[in-house]
């Protein structure tokens, strides 16, 4: 487990970790994460350029380990992060600090926030959003995202597009992912297995990812539960929440979206605009 580091601001009332039941043990070694998922580099450039269109300060919502802030507080941007997972605001801060950067992190739960300031730009990366299950919880967080939002600010944000194919191989069967196998440098190649079974009714995938190498099976088990958020219904969440689709993209490059796309990459803005 990655060492834990006390934060810049806990906002008061978060809750202690309830929304990630599912999620939370996944995000408490920041460090295994980082390993697990190296990050896509086309992603942070994009969100880099974004920052940079629109100028001014930039919220990320589920900041993770930095990936985008960080280099985003780089250019120049004044940032704020917000996090649910101490392990991985820890990690964010360790790296911050290591490459001389100044970004605000606050511990807090995205589906409710108060941080008494708008932003320009308020960013919500890498499917963090499909931690919210529940309607009322995406309509909640668009709600405070829009009391978050300066005049003329933007919510940009990117969540896979679900591919009907894809959910009908959660079975349930554990199977390796040859392709998230990794090297830690204390355990040495690391193998991922993942069972997943989706559930209909809630638009939930409930997985178990284990993982092992050649010495100890099994050595971390962690549930990991992700919702899809289908095309048609994206925009009908974000108007709940006081939002407007401005813009989908279907990749970095910002192709136009289509039913092949394997990412839906939105712009959107404050309703009240018009
Ligand atoms: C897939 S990671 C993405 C991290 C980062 N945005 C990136 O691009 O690398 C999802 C992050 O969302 C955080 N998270 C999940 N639910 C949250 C919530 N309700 N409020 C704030 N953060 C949350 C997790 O702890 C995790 O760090």
């Amino acid at each position: 487990m990655a060492a834990q580091t006390p934060v810049d601001k806990e906002l008061e009332g978060a809750p202690d970790h309830g929304v990630g039941a599912m999620s939370d043990q996944f995000y408490s070694d920041a460090q295994l994460y980082d390993r697990l998922f190296p990050g896509d580099e086309r992603a942070v450039a994009f969100y880099r350029a974004e920052a940079d269109r629109q100028g001014g300060s930039v919220l990320e919502l589920g900041s993770g380990t930095g990936r985008k802030l960080i280099p985003i507080a780089s250019d120049g941007h004044e940032c704020t992060g917000l996090e649910l997972s101490p392990s991985m605001l820890a990690e964010a801060r360790r790296k911050a600090t290591e490459r001389g950067v100044e970004v605000a992190w606050v511990q807090g739960d995205m589906r409710d926030f108060d941080l008494g300031r708008t932003f320009d730009l308020v960013l919500i990366a890498a499917n963090s959003l499909l931690h919210l299950h529940a309607a009322e919880d995406l309509e909640s967080c668009f709600r405070a995202v829009s009391r978050h939002l300066a005049p003329g600010g933007r919510l940009v944000f990117d969540v896979f597009n679900p591919s009907v194919r894809m959910l009908a191989q959660a079975d349930g069967e554990r199977r390796r992912r040859d392709a998230l196998t990794f090297v830690d440098p204390e355990r040495g190649e690391v193998h991922v297995d993942v069972a997943e079974t989706y559930d209909a009714e809630a638009q939930v995938t409930r997985g178990t990812w284990f993982f092992s190498t050649d010495a100890e099976a099994d050595l971390v088990v962690v549930p990991l539960e992700i919702r899809s958020i289908f095309p048609q219904e994206l925009p009908l969440l974000l108007s709940l929440g006081g939002l407007r689709l401005v813009e989908r993209f279907g990749d970095w490059s910002r192709a136009p979206f289509t039913s092949e796309a394997q990412v839906q990459v939105c712009v959107c803005a404050a309703e009240r605009e018009g």
